[in-house]
């Protein structure tokens, strides 16, 4: 079951990923598509995708936008740090943050959010100070529905 029809609210667009999570698709096809859901209903984003850990780093998972680095250690870049300290990291300035790791020289901003066990959703805009309190909520509910059906 999927859709590609433009959702209305933050609340529309979650209703249709916990309805579209309760498939008994494949992990790497939910996140494949939820790459692909985000990335188009966000406005201003340039990079969308997971990385999943694997002991000690995080290697690149299923992603909407221009190939990036394959392999970050934990506690490395924004992905590795918000990994190690386990919570959502939003850099406003990515030439700020000591360590970033940029795969696209365009990007600008960028928000993390990690879930233990698993990897992160990295998120990357080509605009300073893109993602704010509103998308940070929205994206850890992502993740806490596709957390459930992890541990389902
Ligand atoms: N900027 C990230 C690396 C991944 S790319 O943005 C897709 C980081 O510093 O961890």
């Amino acid at each position: 079951m999927i859709s590609n029809f433009e959702f209305t609210s933050d609340e529309e667009f979650l209703g249709f990923i916990a309805t579209y999570l309760q498939s008994d698709d494949k992990l790497v096809s939910d996140l494949a598509n939820l790459s692909s859901l985000i990335f188009h209903y966000l406005d201003d984003v340039s990079w969308c995708g997971f990385y999943l850990l694997d002991n000690d780093e995080l290697y690149l998972g299923p992603f909407q936008g221009k190939a990036a680095c394959t392999k970050i250690k934990i506690g490395k870049g924004v992905c590795g740090s918000a990994y190690k300290r386990g919570e959502t990291l939003i850099v406003d300035d990515v030439n700020t943050f000591p360590g970033h790791i940029a795969c696209d020289s365009a990007s600008k901003s960028e928000i993390v959010i990690p879930l233990e066990g698993f990897g992160v959703l990295d998120i990357d805009s080509t605009s300073y100070s893109r993602f704010r309190e509103k998308e940070k909520s929205l994206l850890e509910s992502v993740m806490n529905l596709l957390s459930k059906k992890i541990n389902s």
